[in-house]
C-alpha cells in the first residue's frame, strides 16, 4: 500500500471494485464460475473498504472535528448499512447462481455510486485538510494490518 493522500487511495479502490463489478456483470451470462470469482473479489474488497472506512478512516474525522452522531461521516456509515444489505440481495443471487440479478445489481450500483461521489467529492477531501503525511502514513499501516479474516468471508460456504 503506497503512501498517497486519502483521496487518491481511496478513490482508487472505488475504481478497482467499479472494475470488478463491470467483469461480474459482463462475464455471469458467459462463464457464471468466473463471474463467481468477479463477484467474490468485489464483495470481500468492499467489505475490507467499507471496513477500513468504519473502523480506521471516519474515527479520524469524528475525533478532530467533534462531529460523530451528526455530520457527514454519519450520513456515510447509514449508508453503509444499506449497501451492505444492497450486497447480500445479489450474493443470495450468485449463491444460487442464478444469473437473473439485474435488479439487485441496479439497486447496488445506484447506492454505490451517490455514496461513492459524497465521499470523493466532500468528506475525502475533508479528511486530507485534517491530515499530516506522517498521520497519513499510520493511517494506511493500520489499514493494512487488519486480518484478512474480518472481511473475506461471506457467511456460506459456497464460495
Ligand atoms: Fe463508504
Ligand atoms: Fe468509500
Amino acid at each position: 500500500m503506497s503512501q498517497e493522500n486519502i483521496l487518491g487511495f481511496y478513490g482508487h479502490d472505488h475504481d478497482v471494485l467499479d472494475n470488478y463489478f463491470k467483469e461480474f456483470q459482463t462475464l455471469k451470462n458467459q462463464d457464471y464460475a468466473r463471474a463467481r470469482a468477479s463477484f467474490r473479489a468485489f464483495k470481500f474488497g468492499l467489505q475490507r473498504h467499507i471496513l477500513w472506512e468504519d473502523q480506521i478512516l471516519f474515527p479520524v474525522f469524528e475525533t478532530r472535528t467533534g462531529m460523530k452522531d451528526r455530520g457527514p461521516t454519519a450520513v456515510m456509515r447509514q449508508e453503509h448499512i444499506l449497501i451492505k444489505e444492497a450486497l447480500e440481495a445479489l450474493h443470495q443471487k450468485v449463491r444460487r447462481n442464478d444469473p437473473d440479478s439485474g435488479n439487485e445489481e441496479e439497486a447496488l450500483i445506484d447506492l454505490l455510486s451517490r455514496h461513492n461521489q459524497k465521499e470523493e467529492g466532500v468528506l475525502y477531501p475533508a479528511i486530507d485538510q485534517l491530515m499530516t503525511a506522517e498521520e497519513k502514513k499510520s493511517l494506511f499501516k493500520q489499514m493494512q494490518d487488519v486480518p484478512k479474516e474480518e472481511y473475506a468471508s461471506c457467511g456460506c460456504k459456497h464460495h
